[in-house]
C-alpha cells in the first residue's frame, strides 16, 4: 500500500499534467494499492487541509493538456515561516496535514521557490519527491526542466509571426521573453526566431551597441531588425548599480516593462520607430510539445521508482540523457544562470545576432 500526495505549486506550465501522469501510471503499474491525494492550489492545499482524494482515472486523458488539474498558486519561501493573518503556523500545518493523511510520501512539482519548501519540509522530517518545473529553465542540477521547450515554441512562433509584419513595414520590432531573472528562454527562442539581438539578464547591454547593430543592418539594406529582449534584461548602467539604488529606480519606473525603456531609447538615438510585442503568459499556456511529454513521462516513471524504493528526499533530474535522483539539499537555493561565454553565445555571435555588449 502506498499513500501519496501531490502539489503543483508556482507559475503554471504546460507539462505538469504529463508529469503527474507519469508518476501515477508508474506507481499503479507497479504498486498493487495505491491512493493519491491531490492538494489544491499547491502549497495552499496543504496548508489548510484542501484536498481530493484521486483515483488513476484521474490521471488518464491528461498528457497532452496544459495547465493543471490541481490548481497551483504561490505561496512564497520567505513567508513561509511567517504565521498567516490568523496566526496559523504553515509549517506545523503543512505537516499536521501529512502525518493525518498518514502520506508516504509528497510528490511536489514546481520551480525555484516550491523547490525550497520542498527541501525545508524534508528538513523537517517528511518525506519528498521534487520534480523540477519552469519555463525559465532555471533549476540548478537538472540539464533541462518541463514547461522550457514548449515555452521556446510559443516564444518562437511569437518571434516568426513578427518577422513577417517587422519586414512588410521595416520596422525595429521588440519581443518580450519571460523566464524571471535568467535568460535561458530568450537566448533559445531567439535564436531560433532569427533575432538579430538577443538581451540577456546575463549580459548587461550597452544601448549604444543595441544601436550601432541596427544601424549596421539598416546600412546593410536590411529594413528591419528584431530583438528578443528578456523580460530581466539590465542595462550595464543599472548593473552597476547598487541594490539599494536599483530597488529605487525600479520603484519610480515609469515604463510597463524594459522592453518599452529599450524601444525610447532606440527611437531617441536614431529616429527609428520601434514596436513592442509582449507574448507574456501564453508562453506557459496551451498543450505540452512532444519533447516535454517525453520528458514529464520518463521523470515521472523515475519518480515513480524512486517512491518504489523508498528513497526519498531528491529532485529528478535529467542529466546528459538519463534520469538521475538528485539530493534536494544540494540543489535548493542554487540558480542555474546561462554562461555568457558559453558555447551557444560564441556560436550565436560568429553569425553576426548581438548581445548589445
Ligand atoms: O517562473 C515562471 C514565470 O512565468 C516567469 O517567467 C515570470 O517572470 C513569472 O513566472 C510570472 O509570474 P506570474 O504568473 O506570477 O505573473
Amino acid at each position: 500500500m502506498k499513500r501519496i500526495g501531490m502539489l503543483t505549486s508556482g507559475g503554471d506550465c504546460q507539462a505538469l499534467n504529463a508529469a503527474m501522469r507519469g508518476v501515477v501510471k508508474g506507481l499503479s503499474e507497479n504498486v498493487k494499492e495505491l491512493e493519491v491525494y491531490g492538494f489544491n492550489n499547491g502549497y495552499k492545499g496543504l496548508i489548510y487541509g484542501d484536498y481530493r482524494l484521486l483515483t488513476s482515472a484521474d490521471f488518464s486523458g491528461i498528457l497532452t493538456k496544459g495547465g493543471t488539474i490541481l490548481g497551483s498558486s504561490r505561496q512564497p519561501f520567505k513567508l513561509m515561516r511567517v504565521p498567516d493573518e490568523n496566526g496559523l503556523d504553515k509549517v506545523e500545518a503543512m505537516k499536521q496535514t501529512y502525518h493525518k493523511l498518514n502520506l508516504d510520501c509528497l510528490v511536489i512539482l514546481g520551480g525555484n521557490g516550491t523547490q525550497k519548501t520542498a527541501n525545508l519540509l524534508r528538513e523537517e522530517g517528511l518525506n519528498v519527491i521534487h520534480l523540477p518545473k519552469t519555463i525559465d529553465n532555471d533549476i540548478y542540477g537538472t540539464d533541462v526542466t518541463f514547461g522550457f521547450q514548449s515555452a521556446i515554441n510559443v516564444a518562437t512562433d511569437a518571434i516568426d509571426c513578427i518577422h513577417t509584419t517587422a519586414a512588410s513595414h521595416n520596422r525595429v520590432f521588440i519581443v518580450e521573453v519571460m523566464g524571471h531573472k535568467v535568460g535561458w528562454l530568450t537566448l533559445y527562442a531567439g535564436v531560433a526566431g532569427g533575432a538579430d539581438i538577443i538581451l540577456l539578464p546575463e549580459i548587461p547591454y550597452d544601448i549604444n551597441k543595441v544601436v550601432e547593430a541596427i544601424d549596421k543592418r539598416t546600412k546593410a539594406g536590411k529594413g528591419f531588425t528584431i530583438l528578443a529582449v528578456a523580460e530581466g534584461a539590465i542595462s550595464k548602467e543599472d548593473a552597476a548599480l547598487s541594490k539599494k539604488e536599483y530597488k529605487v529606480k525600479k520603484k519610480n519606473y515609469q515604463y510597463p516593462s524594459v522592453s518599452y525603456e529599450i524601444a525610447e531609447q532606440i527611437e531617441k538615438a536614431s529616429g527609428t520607430e520601434v514596436r513592442v510585442t509582449v507574448p507574456g503568459h501564453t508562453q506557459r499556456g496551451g498543450s505540452p510539445c512532444p519533447y516535454d511529454r517525453v520528458l514529464c513521462t520518463r521523470l515521472g516513471a523515475a519518480a515513480a521508482q524512486a517512491i518504489i524504493e523508498e528513497d526519498y528526499g531528491y529532485m529528478i533530474a535529467m542529466i546528459n540523457g538519463k534520469t538521475k535522483r538528485v539530493p534536494l539539499g544540494d540543489v535548493a537555493g542554487k540558480l542555474k544562470v546561462v554562461d555568457p561565454e558559453c558555447q551557444m553565445i560564441q556560436e550565436a555571435k560568429e553569425i553576426g545576432i548581438s548581445f548589445g555588449d
